[in-house]
């Protein structure tokens, strides 16, 4: 990939739509944070997505405030990221529309994320149906150049581009920046039950779960009847994957070395991973507990950030309502 000069604009929305686990937090959050430096980070916490989903209004604003509060405790420093809530830039659903009217239904119904949901049982709304088309906002309505995502949202991203480029040559004119999407490249991490750890599986360990509820937590992650003295396979084990995550190189090699020799039993094994996770989030619960107890400071850093957010979405609007005759 060619070095990306210093003023690309990154930009990615995270989901309110319950508590982070540790799965968010290597999966996308260590990202976004450790890229805030990089460039010009954008990062919006997505509660119109979320209305598809969640349909309860003080459950959705508490989850909108906690990914805010959970980004903030973990190091996101909002004088170099740009952090906010999607539904503060009317911009992006002014521009959702301009949008539709050049995107053919051909496009949206390819989208298999919106197949899958409406698969695993979530109504089939207009606006589920039409989600591509507000993400696309998102991320044209600040000339956005590189998005970082999972691999189950790199489609999305493909409908933006031909969105972007059907409205560009709709009305021949270079209205828009065609963003690339970034493949998160972070391992899936397992949950306790050795599957994928998600939200819908009920299988995640709480990024600031501690003491006895951790505890409990970690102690229930499954394992095989393999004997305490027998050797052991770590690849096998959803605890080494699980402490794998939080260990130097040198750990990770050491750890294996132990599994294989015979006589760590998962018990020790899990007692060792529960001491890495304590620790690992041990600065940002601290930060975290503070933030709750403290929620103008939150509403202040997400207020400032959808005032440098506006400023960038209602040029690029202006440019897309110019081109198109309704200003
Ligand atoms: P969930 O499956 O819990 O609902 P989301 O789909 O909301 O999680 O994912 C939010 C972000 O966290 C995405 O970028 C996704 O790639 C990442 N993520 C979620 N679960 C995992 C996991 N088990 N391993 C790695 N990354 C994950
Ligand atoms: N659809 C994304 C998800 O479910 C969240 C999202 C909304 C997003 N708008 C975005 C991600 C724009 C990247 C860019 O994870």
């Amino acid at each position: 990939m060619p070095a990306l000069m210093s003023t690309a604009r990154f930009l990615s929305g995270i989901q309110p739509s319950g508590e982070l686990h540790i799965g968010n937090y290597f999966g996308a959050m260590r990202q976004h944070i450790d890229n805030q430096a990089a460039g010009d980070s954008f990062y919006f916490i997505a509660n119109y997505h979320a209305l598809t989903t969640i349909q309860d209004a003080e459950l959705l604003r508490r989850n909108t405030f906690d990914v805010a509060a959970s980004y903030l405790a973990m190091g996101l420093d909002p004088q170099r990221a740009t952090l906010f809530r999607q539904s503060d830039v009317p911009e992006v659903t002014e521009l959702t529309w301009l949008l539709l009217t050049v995107t053919p239904m051909g496009l949206l119904e390819r989208a298999v994320s919106y197949k899958d949901k409406v698969a695993r049982g979530l109504p089939a709304s207009a606006g589920l149906f039409t989600y591509p088309a507000l993400m696309a906002a998102d991320i044209l309505a600040y000339d956005s150049d590189v998005v970082p995502v999972g691999a189950d949202q790199v489609q999305h991203v493909e409908i933006t581009r031909d969105m972007a480029g059907a409205f560009n040559r709709t009305y021949d004119a270079e209205v828009f920046v065609l963003p690339a999407a970034r493949l998160n490249q972070a391992k899936v991490v397992p949950g306790v039950d050795g599957q994928k750890m998600s939200k819908s599986y009920g299988n995640g360990i709480s990024m600031f779960l501690a003491g006895k509820k951790l505890k409990k937590r970690v102690m229930s992650i499954v394992t095989d009847s393999t004997p305490v003295e027998a050797p052991k396979d770590p690849d096998a084990c959803t605890v080494f994957r699980l402490h794998a995550l939080f260990a130097t190189d040198d750990e990770r090699a050491d750890l294996a070395a132990r599994y294989r020799a015979g006589g760590l039993g998962y018990g020790d094994a899990k007692k060792e991973l529960l001491a890495k996770i304590d620790a690992h989030f041990a600065a940002g619960r601290a930060r975290y507990a503070e933030l709750q107890a403290d929620p103008s400071y939150v509403e202040d850093v997400l207020t400032a950030g959808a005032a440098r957010a506006r400023a960038v979405a209602r040029q690029v609007v202006d440019r897309a309502r110019a081109a198109c005759g309704v200003a």
